[in-house]
């Protein structure tokens, strides 16, 4: 050690570094850049998307932490330092506030969601037990019960716990089901391999691929995952439900569990669940749920219809961060039966799950997520559930679907543009057929999709994705930001033609 430990530059620098001062006005700062920023997005007067190649961002990143580190520690050229920093991070990010930003399933988060959001960054409530985040576990143990109940179940008798994103939340809820399903499986795994007799996992043909991947990670094998048919709507068929589950059972093989989605991610189609949990109940099997998109139809009376039988699952995936407009990531998983609340893990900490305090393992995180320390998740939702009421996340979910049957009709009525589905909630396929494509392969036509997309994306004048429907490219969109219009719509064709024509006049 030093003669002198800490020395007084040690000292200076540690004292700098946690001042609330500095905080104060780095922090006004940072609010003030963040709202010209969204000002500005909002009013698209800048680009969706500064596209940059990853080489180029990340040797600008890495200047930050190299040659260009803040070369005083006086206050001063702190904060200037500290502006220059987040907005740049702010130029070369993607402007999910921007109404022509209508590409993945994120969400603008209301931005007041945000700033209640880094109230547990700053002051780390993180959470595994409840001691270590009191008021952020009460917080999210109080939004599974208003989601529990918003979905018809009484109180006290389901269960839930909050995690980092959709993906953990299908893995949590499909390792429940093992367990519950395969009894001793958490222990002695699943030693008594027969191919002909092992364990299937039975899911939607279109299931988001945190699915199958969940399979993988718990042993079952990917090629175990049974897929059922569709009908015309890309709706998982009942019918043939039936017809597999009788056929699982009459060759012995464990069912581990259905997945079902609400809704599907390739179009949003969401799938008949009273037919399918009728189905499960005569079979006796785990019905999942996959409503990481769709299960905020259920604060809408005009769009709870679309869910109608998700009260009959055993487990439920709900993603906060994509229709409820919060940051991510903040995903429910929620458990019909109360009972079933420890089943995913039997874990022994004893340093951390105290036995003197028996009754307060209900609110230990940890005892339920997959996660030991866990971002405190729940703030952004709670927040603005607590000033705008349920009100808000009806009105989110109204707009956005709304605008979607809005867009389906202006793509009927353009010639040159064809839906590939009638949507179901915000999510809309569809291709752009110029004449000189019309008589043009149905391959090529995608892949002409495929590259329109990709210069539509650098060009920063929106932001749309692409999908494959039964192996043929197409144009996607999710419409997320409820401040979209049918005027960024008309221009989206407009910016789609443009960009056609200089696609077919290249070859
Ligand atoms: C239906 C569905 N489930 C799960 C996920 C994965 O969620 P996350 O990205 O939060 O892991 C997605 C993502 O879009 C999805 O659409």
């Amino acid at each position: 050690m030093p003669s002198e430990f800490p020395s007084p530059e040690t000292r200076k620098r540690i004292q700098q570094a946690f001042d609330p001062d500095l905080l104060r006005v780095a922090g006004h700062r940072l609010i003030d850049e963040v709202s010209i920023h969204l000002k500005k997005a909002q009013q698209t007067e800048g680009k969706v998307l500064e596209w940059c190649s990853p080489e180029h961002n990340k040797s600008d990143a890495a200047s930050w932490v190299n040659e260009r580190i803040c070369p005083s520690n006086d206050p001063e050229a702190l904060i200037k330092h500290f502006t220059e920093l987040i907005k740049t991070a702010m130029n070369r990010g993607i402007n999910l506030h921007d109404p022509r930003y209508i590409g993945h399933q994120v969400p603008p988060p209301v931005p007041l969601a945000g700033l209640m959001d880094s109230l547990g960054s700053l002051t780390n409530q993180v959470m595994a037990i409840y001691e270590m985040g009191p008021w952020a576990t009460s917080v999210e143990s109080v939004m599974i019960d208003k989601l529990g109940m918003a979905l018809g179940w009484k109180k006290d008798t389901f269960s839930g716990l909050v995690t980092h994103g959709g993906s953990l939340a299908n893995l949590t809820g499909l390792l429940t089901a093992r367990n519950v399903m395969l009894k001793d499986s958490w222990k002695a795994g699943l030693p008594h391999y027969n191919p002909d007799k092992s364990p299937v996992v039975v899911t939607h043909q279109d299931a988001h691929y945190s699915t199958s991947r969940s399979v993988g990670i718990l042993g079952i094998g990917t090629s175990q995952v049974v897929k059922v048919g569709l009908d015309s709507k890309r709706h998982m068929d009942p019918n043939q439900l039936e017809t597999v589950l009788a056929r699982l059972r009459k060759n012995g093989r464990p069912i581990v569990a259905v997945c079902a989605c609400s809704c599907a991610t390739p179009i949003g189609a969401f799938d008949p669940l009273p037919e399918i949990a009728e189905v499960c109940r005569r079979h006796d099997v785990w019905l999942h749920v996959d409503a990481a998109h769709g299960g905020a139809a259920v604060m809408s009376p005009r769009y709870r219809h679309l869910v109608s039988g998700l009260d009959r699952a055993d487990s439920i995936v709900w993603d906060a961060h994509k229709m409820m407009h919060v940051p991510a990531l903040c995903a429910f998983v929620l458990y019909r039966n109360r009972e079933h609340r420890f089943e995913a893990f039997q874990q022994d900490a004893p340093y951390l799950f105290d036995p003197t305090a028996p009754g307060q393992a209900d609110y230990d995180a940890g005892m339920k997520t997959i996660e030991c320390t866990k971002r405190a998740a729940g703030f952004g939702l709670w927040g603005i559930w607590s000033l705008w009421g349920s009100q808000l996340f009806a009105d989110l979910v109204e707009m956005t679907f709304d605008l979607a049957s809005g867009f389906y009709e202006q793509l009927m009525e353009a010639e040159d543009f064809q839906p590939l589905h009638k949507p179901e909630c915000n999510i809309v396929v569809f291709q752009y057929i110029p004449k000189e494509l019309e008589d043009s392969p149905l391959e090529e036509i995608g892949e002409f999709q495929l590259n329109l997309r990709r210069r539509i994306v650098e060009s920063g004048q929106f932001y749309i994705v692409s999908t494959r429907l039964d192996g043929i490219g197409a144009l996607r969109v999710a419409i997320m930001n409820p401040l979209t219009t049918k005027d960024h719509f008309n221009a989206l064709l407009e910016g789609i033609r443009v960009e056609g024509k200089r696609i077919i006049n290249m070859i």
